[in-house]
């Protein structure tokens, strides 16, 4: 039997050569194919008698059941090594930190902008949005601001393309015309609803309470000033609306918006050709880093005659009173922040404190 063990050994051998898969089925061909060893030593029984062939073919059994054993441990040591390599080849290291999508947030100014709105909105002021390129009427005339005046010079005004050769379109140089365009509106809508005529109306009508944010433009660059900024117009009128109110609106809106009770207004007389008084609103913090020093933040006054006229109203019936704000201004405030121009400069190492 020597012949037979020397045959499994040598296919125990021939398999732990194969390094691949190929490599052993041809291996096993050698031994167990239709050509193959153990096949050859079958055949070769024939001549044999029948109690040798019993003897025989047991043995030679052995040594085939030997050899399939050794064919099915090799080709799963194969299998094995495969898999390991392949884990190996796509390892991955789940201790690496993920790669994570960056997260934008708002604008300083921008949530300024919604702090105002949702402050005003909830003191029954509607929101309202106008064009940036506006008319030399809605910007400057029908605020009844005369042709002299030095805004409409061309060292303020951004002059652009349209309108007529003596009143050219422009980069509207303050919100101020949504108070005409706002009421204009609201007065259209209020007499066709209720059927009345031409002329100046002075029926009763639904109160005007409105701001209007937004983007507005002048020739101007420093570090308290950039060519396009900021405010939010305001504009209150009615039958009975008074200075009275407007300081209890504005002190109500600053006190919430900077979250401190702890700050006084004072309005100082001033001039704008649209109102009549007019005065700036300077505010005070009695604590914190801007403690005692007075900070202008607005522009306002009781609405000119003239404009509630534009407005499509009588002024014998009605009155009003106006503000405009400068938001970035607020927001340097809010914040502490020294540099307008750090607001514009989409620096996000700057704008992501914010958030
Ligand atoms: N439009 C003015 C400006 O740009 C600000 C202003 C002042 C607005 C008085 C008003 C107002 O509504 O009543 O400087």
């Amino acid at each position: 039997m020597t012949e037979l063990n020397a045959i499994v050994e040598s296919a125990q051998s021939a398999f732990a050569q194969a390094a691949t898969p190929a490599d052993l089925e041809n291996a096993k061909a050698q031994y167990l194919g239709k050509a193959g060893k153990i096949t050859e030593l079958m055949k070769g029984m024939a001549a044999l008698s029948v109690d040798e062939k019993k003897a025989r073919g047991a043995a030679i059994n052995v040594a085939k059941q030997a050899i399939e054993a050794a064919l099915t441990a090799r080709r799963q040591a194969l299998a094995d090594a495969e898999l390991d390599a392949q884990l190996k080849a796509e390892a991955l290291d789940v201790t690496l930190p993920g790669r994570q999508r960056g997260q934008g947030g708002l604008h300083p100014v921008s949530l300024t902008l919604e702090r105002i709105e949702a402050i005003f909105g909830s003191m029954g002021f509607d929101v309202a949005q106008g064009p940036e390129i506006e008319s030399d009427w809605f910007n400057f005339t029908a605020l009844n601001t005369p042709e002299d005046h030095p805004a409409r010079s061309m060292h303020d005004t951004f002059y652009v393309e349209g309108g007529s050769e003596t009143a050219p379109n422009l980069l509207r140089t303050h919100t101020s015309p949504m108070q005409i365009r706002y009421a204009v509106q609201h007065v259209k809508q209020h007499r066709a609803s209720v059927g009345a005529t031409d002329g100046l109306y002075a029926g009763d009508m639904p109160e005007i309470r409105v701001i209007a944010p937004g983007r507005t433009y002048r020739v101007d660059s420093d570090a308290t000033h950039s060519p396009m900024f900021h405010q939010c117009e305001g504009l209150w009128v009615g039958e009975n609306v008074s200075f009275k109110d407007l300081k209890f609106v504005f002190t109500d809106f600053c006190r919430t918006f900077f979250e401190s009770d702890d700050l006084v207004l004072r309005f100082r007389p001033s001039f704008f050709p649209f109102t009549e008084p007019s005065a700036e609103i300077d505010i005070q913090f009695q604590s914190g880093p801007l403690a005692g020093r007075w900070l202008e933040v607005a522009g306002s006054g009781q609405v000119h005659p003239n404009v509630i006229r534009n407005m499509g109203l009588d002024p014998e019936k009605f009155i009003g009173f106006a503000f405009g704000m400068g938001p970035d201004r607020l927001t340097m405030l809010r914040y502490g922040v020294n540099d307008l121009r750090l607001f514009f400069d989409g620096d996000v190492r700057f704008l992501s404190q914010f958030n």
